[in-house]
């Protein structure tokens, strides 16, 4: 009888007809009342409030708090919501020994991602994603405990032990100290410091439907648990077009090493053939300049002179900057720096070593991650995320034996 073959044409005009759109440039998968970039204007808002009040008035638990619920929490509603993250924070014993096989030069990312994605294994019996206050304990679980198992991943890759949180420091110090502590003697920060890192954490801490949130949604269309979706979001965070940019920007620019090479860089990513591209360039929905890297360009001259740090990185990428936006290259294409282009440098002056810098991405990207798996998860219209494709591949053919081949 034969196989029937597979006319490729008629199969998709029978299927009626669905978007061909890769990357999704023009695709909205969800509806949501999180976060809203207006990518012409550079403008961003979560929850309706402009990201430069927030970056000036609130602080990061707030926004967390903003992002989870909607609204910016009173007195009240503020103390309960830190007293529980505080609650929250250390991580089960455990996990120590889960961290203990990894190599010690394993990267950071690699790290979170497994140790994040086991927290589904310590609260097995708090799952039941039908019950709204199961959801809400992971939300506030995951938000406070990303930071301890961030601090203990820097610290077994370089061979210290684990510093357990300070819980009577607030969201940013208890993880400096996390960090960077030794015994016996007590750690002195500027409070430059914690503000800068906060402020970063803010400007961090949702962006819609990136890559990494999408992935979060796409698990947690699954039903899946918060932690397998929150790990599979530090994934998705990992690549260098994502979140793993800022790694990628103090690299670009330490291999630039002076502001006279600056010239020799734009053109190279300018040209298509050398496979090199000005990280910390350009942004998928904004064609104009990103509103967070203004307030973390700003914030960069403030904390490196707070600090007494003289890096000379800042006038690479000054001078990178100022090249690129007055090339038409980057003109024409609308390519401005984004959030991740200073942010490295805020984090170099805070000692935070570049390959953690994509950590401290993951920190702050928590709160928008747990925001938008709770409103998936009781938004009426959501369906498992399922994209269709365009199969280019062979029309229906028989097997042959090996022996035929
Ligand atoms: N350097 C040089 N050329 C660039 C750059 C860049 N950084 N970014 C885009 N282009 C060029 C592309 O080659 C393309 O040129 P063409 O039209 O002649 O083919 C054009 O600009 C459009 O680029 P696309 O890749 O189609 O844009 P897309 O929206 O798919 O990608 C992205 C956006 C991934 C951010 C891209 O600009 C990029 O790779 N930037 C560098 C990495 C980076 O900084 N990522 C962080 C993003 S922010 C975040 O995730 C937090």
């Amino acid at each position: 009888l034969g196989a029937p073959v597979l006319d490729i044409g008629k199969l998709y005009k029978d299927t009626g007809h669905f978007t061909y759109d890769p990357g999704f440039v023009s695709t909205a998968s969800c509806k949501s009342a999180i976060t809203y970039i207006d990518g012409d204007q550079g403008v961003l808002l979560y929850r309706g409030y402009p990201i430069e009040q927030l970056a000036k008035h609130s602080n990061f638990l707030e926004v967390a708090y903003l992002l989870i619920n909607g609204e910016l929490p009173n007195q009240a509603q503020s103390d309960s919501f830190i007293h529980e993250v505080t609650h929250h924070t250390m991580m089960h014993e455990a996990l120590k020994s889960f961290l203990n096989g990894f190599r010690h030069d394993a990267h950071p990312m690699a790290m979170l991602c497994g140790v994040v994605g086991s927290l589904a294994a310590f609260y097995h019996d708090q799952l039941d994603m039908d019950d709204p206050e199961h959801r809400r304990l992971a939300a506030i679980r995951l938000i406070a405990k990303v930071p301890t198992i961030a601090a203990a991943c820097y610290r077994y890759s370089i061979g210290w032990p684990i510093r357990y949180p300070r819980n009577n420091l607030e969201y940013v110090n208890r993880f400096l100290h996390m960090m960077f502590e030794v015994p016996s003697e007590p750690l002195t920060l500027p409070p430059v410091a914690a503000k800068a890192l906060d402020l970063l954490f803010i400007l961090h801490a949702d962006h819609e439907q990136n890559a990494s949130t999408s992935t979060v949604r796409l698990v947690g269309s699954t039903g899946a648990n918060p932690y397998a979706c929150v790990a599979a979001g530090i994934a998705a965070l990992w690549g260098p077009a994502h979140g793993g940019a800022n790694e990628a920007v103090l690299k670009m620019l330490e291999e630039i090493g002076t502001p006279d090479q600056v010239g020799k860089a734009v053109e190279k990513a300018k040209d298509k053939n050398s496979g090199f591209r000005l990280m910390g360039f350009g942004h998928r929905v904004y064609k104009n300049y990103d509103p967070r890297a203004a307030i973390i360009r700003e914030m960069t001259h403030k904390v490196l002179a707070d600090l007494g740090v003289q890096d000379p990185l800042l006038d690479v990428a000054m001078k990178l900057e100022e090249a690129a936006l007055n090339d038409e290259y980057f003109v024409q294409r609308k390519l401005y720096p984004n959030v991740d282009f200073y942010s490295g440098l805020i984090y170099k002056a805070l000692r935070i070593p570049t390959e953690m810098f994509t950590v401290m991405f993951a920190i702050a990207r928590t709160a928008g991650w747990v925001a938008h798996w709770l409103e998936q998860q009781t938004d009426p219209e959501a369906k498992i995320g399922r994209p269709r494709q365009i199969y280019t591949g062979a029309a229906s053919r028989d097997f042959k034996p090996l022996s035929e081949r």
